[in-house]
């Protein structure tokens, strides 16, 4: 499964809610993050990693072994304190855009690749996501968009604007709100777009999310946590492929969480997957 984190206007904690799902990730799967945004990567800033492996090396080795990339994902990951893999993205944009280009050129690409194999997950940070961004046609053969917003009107203003299109981009578009503002289930309403959970301002949360701390924090200590672990869960539930479908997707599962309004839209099983990401 791939699964595209992106924002839409500001910083509304993208980054932070792609490591959360990775490092919250039921069951026994450690998923792969992938630091995909045009704009550069905080990762490797924020835990001190070395640059190499990670994005550039990735595309490196990418170009030119097209359908035979589905091993290299792994290959070029590195860890973060609690163990989750990530490929980390280069400081930065000019870098970043260009090894994005590479990897996003022959589809499928090594993120969809790595996500067909059975029980494997990819997290793709997209950073803010717009139609010319080069890590656009990753985002449309995801598994579903997660469109990260926090609930404010000059936030939620913008995003309608956008959303019309964006509803184009994914076959499951869907928001994660941050922080306080307007009523979960008022936002979905109003814009017409499932909401897949919502996260708390938690500044103690976020700051072990970017190294600041000792790394993966148990669920029951960070609220920030707990609600990242509450919608891994959810999507989990009613995306995940089953091992030995061959590519062919789970029907859904009608798991409410409470106070998380998920409406039939985002809930449709997916169809059998194709290379460009569209439903079959
Ligand atoms: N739920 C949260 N509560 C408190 N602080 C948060 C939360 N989520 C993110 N932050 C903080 O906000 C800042 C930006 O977060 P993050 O890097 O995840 O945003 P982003 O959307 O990926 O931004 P960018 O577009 O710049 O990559 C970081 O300092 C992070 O610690
Ligand atoms: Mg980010």
């Amino acid at each position: 499964m791939l699964i595209a984190v992106c924002s839409l206007k500001g910083s509304p904690g993208a980054t932070t809610l792609a490591t959360a799902l990775g490092a919250w990730w039921p069951g026994q799967e450690n998923p792969i993050v992938v630091e995909a945004d045009p704009a550069g990567g905080d990762l490797m800033a924020r835990f001190r990693l070395p640059d190499t492996p990670g994005l550039v090396s990735l595309a490196a080795a990418a170009r030119g072994r097209g359908a035979a990339a589905s091993t290299l994902l792994a290959q070029h990951t590195q860890l973060l304190p609690g163990g989750l893999r990530v490929v980390v993205g280069p400081v930065g944009a000019e870098q970043a855009r260009a090894a994005l280009a590479v990897l996003a050129s022959g589809l499928p690409s090594p993120l969809r690749q790595t996500a067909d194999q059975p029980e494997t997950t990819v997290i793709a940070d997209c950073g803010r996501v717009d139609p010319d961004s080069p890590v656009f046609p990753i985002i449309r053969s995801a598994d579903a968009m997660l469109l990260v917003a926090r609930p404010h009107d000059d936030e939620l203003a913008h995003v309608a604007l956008k959303l019309q299109a964006a509803q184009q981009w994914s076959r499951r578009p869907c928001f994660v709100l941050v922080g306080d503002g307007y009523p979960t289930a008022e936002v979905s309403q109003a814009l017409r777009i499932p909401v897949m959970g919502r996260v708390p301002r938690d500044n103690r949360g976020a700051a072990a999310l970017c190294g600041q701390g000792t790394g993966r924090r148990g669920p029951d200590k960070s609220a920030l946590g707990r609600a990242a672990a509450k919608i891994a869960l959810n999507i989990h539930a009613h995306w995940r492929v089953p091992a030995g479908s061959n590519g062919t997707r789970a029907p859904h599962l009608r798991v409410a969480v409470p106070g998380e309004p998920v409406s039939s839209a985002a809930l449709q099983p997916l169809g059998p997957q194709t290379g460009n990401g569209a439903t079959s």
